[in-house]
């Protein structure tokens, strides 16, 4: 089976964004491919965050993963610091990429500008980290949001680099990217994100939701109920194309396009889908954390295989070197 590898930050708060653009497409090619996620902790330490919260947001990133349909039966999920060979071949891979490449991926030049403080050498590395996950386990395909294609192009331009200098031993991966659209955030403006704190939480309770969205930015120049709206600016539109079936969207795109159906009620109509799906994950969640020494154990024996497969490629890769192995 060709294999998939993808990563998801602790951030403390995985949300719609996340699960549409990401997590739910995991689960649905869980049956197709040889999976492995990792919920990647040393990404996360590029930027300042709670030292006190990173043990817990990254149990609670697994149980996310978990809540929405992943299982030690179709995937390997673990921690990546658990797997000591990624950090390890991210330093290898750092010797075969250029540093113009690195400057010029927007992730770094974003997270810059907002933590102009503490421009690190991690930072600026993520990348190379994030093609060090992959190719550790020689992953041909690689699930993500469409903020992360330029990663993975430089995970490809990284494989190639040290294949044409070394030995051809990696494969150059691809990236899947979700059917769904890119949703935005409540304010309807930016990328839905934690920091913005525009965001739905996957976990939030229904009334949390209801109430961001009852608030949620629409088409700004749908004044009146009764002026005629345009679904294709609208971003509550385009979180009905992520959670809601065509009928019901034919039905919005005419209510809207004729004042037929306000605001308010395509997000009612919307709040019912939402609930629907979230729901179930709500309460699997809940249900999950009551028993975290589980989650505790699938992350341990999802580092046990992982570790077989990265020792296996780490072996290989110093010999490729031309290093003193004794
Ligand atoms: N950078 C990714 C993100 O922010 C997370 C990530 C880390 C990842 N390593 C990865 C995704 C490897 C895919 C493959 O979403």
């Amino acid at each position: 089976m060709k294999r998939i590898f993808s990563g998801i930050q602790p951030t403390g708060d995985i949300h719609l964004g996340n699960y549409v653009g990401a997590i739910r497409n995991w689960v649905y090619l869980t049956g197709e491919y040889d999976c492995i996620f990792c919920v990647v902790d040393y990404h996360a330490i590029t930027v300042e965050y709670p030292i006190e919260e990173m043990r817990r947001r990254t149990l609670d990133a697994a149980l996310i993963l978990l809540a929405c349909g992943l299982s030690p039966e179709n995937a390997n999920i673990f921690v990546q610091s658990h797997v000591r060979e990624h950090t390890e071949l991210a330093w290898i891979f750092d010797t075969v990429t250029p540093i113009g490449e690195v400057e010029r991926m927007t992730q770094f030049k974003d997270k810059a500008k907002q933590h102009r403080s503490n421009i690190n050498m991690g930072l600026m590395s993520y990348p190379v980290l994030q093609a060090a996950d992959i190719l550790l386990y020689k992953a041909g395909f690689v699930p993500v949001g469409e903020d992360q294609v330029q990663h993975i192009e430089l995970s490809r331009e990284i494989a190639r680099k040290f294949n044409g200098r070394f030995k051809p031993i990696f494969p150059e991966p691809q990236e899947i990217l979700s059917m769904a659209p890119k949703i935005l955030g409540v304010d309807g403006q930016s990328k839905m994100s934690k920091t913005l704190n525009n965001y739905i939480g996957i976990l939030e309770e229904e009334g949390e939701i209801w109430e961001k969205l009852r608030t949620a930015v629409t088409d700004v120049n749908r004044v009146r109920r009764n002026d005629p709206g345009d679904p294709a600016v609208c971003n509550i539109y385009t979180i009905h194309r992520a959670f809601s079936d065509n009928n019901m969207l034919l039905e919005i795109d005419k209510g809207c396009k004729t004042a037929g159906i306000g605001c308010i009620d395509c997000k009612k109509m919307l709040f019912g889908n939402l609930k629907n799906e979230l729901t179930p994950i709500r309460e699997k969640a809940l249900a999950l954390g009551k028993d975290m020494g589980y989650i505790e154990d699938v992350l341990a024996k999802g580092a046990a295989a992982c570790g077989a497969i990265a020792k296996t490629t780490m072996d290989e890769v110093r010999e490729t070197l031309g290093l003193y192995i004794p």
